[in-house]
């Protein structure tokens, strides 16, 4: 059973223009009074989006009713002016987004994906209780590709919107993510820090930015100084959180071993390791398998991801695995397309499905990702962590 969109607005010209922009077909309420009545109809897979005018405090109250009868409903909010303050309440108060009243294009996203969600009495897709799983994206050397190779692969396990994927910026003082897919993000990882435990699926929810069919994403925050109060404890627990709600959770890091990396690199799946065919690449990703191998990271859950495959510069996939002591999992070649689609902010894998760069990455996503059995994940403590600082800056 799917959702309806309820608007509601003190004045009855705006409710109903912001439910014909979004080409709904909802009630419109302009009496408070009316809409806190109608409340007590509304089922889970509803959504109430509050019109601009609607008082802050009202609107919280309202959310706040509709919350206790109805806790997995939604409540999208439409501001004149977005502030911080009234960014951090409306997550506080699991808002799922908060919309400026001029972006009608994002309104109607954020409504159309609320109502596309699965309603949470109904089982989730797939076997019930089935966990998602974490691939995190990893080198300890800048520049070779990660994020362009998280973006693409997350893109490429939605699949149009067959699953359901969830990307995480864990370069979190200087992520591009948000940049690279162009996402204008209302929210960040670091308006999870005021939540600590308290983070759940609603609050989740809250947090993600939706970049198209299936795909979501968890952006770094905007002040790279944000990134030290955000927890290696944070990052786990939400990684655990997302794996509830999603298919797949993909992990871009940054270019170390940081305490976040490693929360990340603790509670994933595969752990897939981006080197490109240069001399300085190879020296970082000899010493990083040697010391994911000391850490206790079991071998299997490893792949190796070689970018920029076919670049001329002399060195053999062969040496690759040699140093590497690991198999090539997948080669990814070189293309001028790659940068262009950065900066137009399309994952080449949608954009251009049968370029050889996205096929490259699909085919890795289904033979790695996708088709590959689930491996026992050992626990932090049970782990071995000498030779972790080796890398922190
Ligand atoms: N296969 C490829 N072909 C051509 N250009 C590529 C390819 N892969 C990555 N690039 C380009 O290389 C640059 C670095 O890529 P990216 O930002 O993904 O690296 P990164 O490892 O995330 O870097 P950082 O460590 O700084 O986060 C970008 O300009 C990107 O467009
Ligand atoms: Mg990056």
């Amino acid at each position: 059973m799917s959702g309806e969109a309820v608007f509601f607005d003190p004045h009855p010209p705006v409710g109903a223009a912001l439910r014909d922009g979004t080409g709904g077909s909802g009630p419109v309420f302009s009496d408070v009074l009316d809409l806190r009545e109608h409340v007590g109809a509304m089922t889970d897979a509803d959504t109430l989006v509050l019109g601009p005018d609607v008082d802050e405090r009202e609107a919280f109250g309202v959310a706040h009713l509709l919350r206790e009868h109805r806790p997995h409903a939604e409540v999208i909010l439409v501001r004149h002016e977005i502030t911080t303050p009234l960014l951090q309440e409306a997550l506080r108060t699991r808002m799922s987004a908060v919309v400026d009243h001029r972006d009608t294009l994002r309104l109607r996203a954020e409504v159309r994906r609320s109502l596309s969600r699965v309603a949470p009495e109904q089982p989730p897709r797939g076997t019930p209780g089935r966990r998602g799983r974490v691939l995190t994206v990893f080198s300890a050397k800048g520049g070779c590709g990660k994020t362009v190779l998280a973006v693409n692969l997350a893109a490429a396990l939605a699949d149009r919107g067959h699953r359901r994927v969830c990307l995480v910026d864990l370069d979190l003082a200087f992520g591009d993510v948000a940049v690279t897919m162009q996402l204008y993000p209302a929210h960040t990882i670091a308006d999870a820090v005021p939540l600590g435990d308290g983070i759940d699926s609603t609050a989740v929810a809250a947090m993600l930015t939706q970049h198209s069919a299936g795909l979501s994403a968890i952006v770094a925050p905007t002040e790279p100084s944000a990134a030290e109060s955000i927890s290696p404890q944070l990052v786990s627990h939400l990684i655990e959180v997302l794996r509830d709600e999603f298919d797949h959770v993909v992990v871009d890091t940054a270019p170390r071993f940081d305490d976040h990396a490693l929360a990340a690199l603790d509670v994933s799946d595969l752990i897939t390791l981006v080197v490109t065919p240069d001399v300085p690449a190879l020296k970082t990703l000899k010493v990083t398998v040697e010391t994911l191998l000391e850490l206790g990271y079991p071998p299997g859950r490893l792949r190796l991801l070689l970018n920029r495959s076919d670049s001329r510069v002399g060195i053999s996939h062969a040496e690759v695995e040699r140093t590497a002591g690991l198999p090539l999992a997948g080669q990814v070649p070189s293309s001028r397309d790659v940068p262009s689609s950065v900066n137009r902010g399309v994952p080449i894998v949608q954009d251009d499905p049968r370029h050889p760069v996205s096929q490259a990455v699909t085919r890795f996503a289904r033979d790695q990702v996708t088709g590959s059995t689930q491996e026992g994940r050992e626990s932090r403590e049970g782990r071995e962590r000498r030779g972790r600082r080796r890398f922190r800056r």
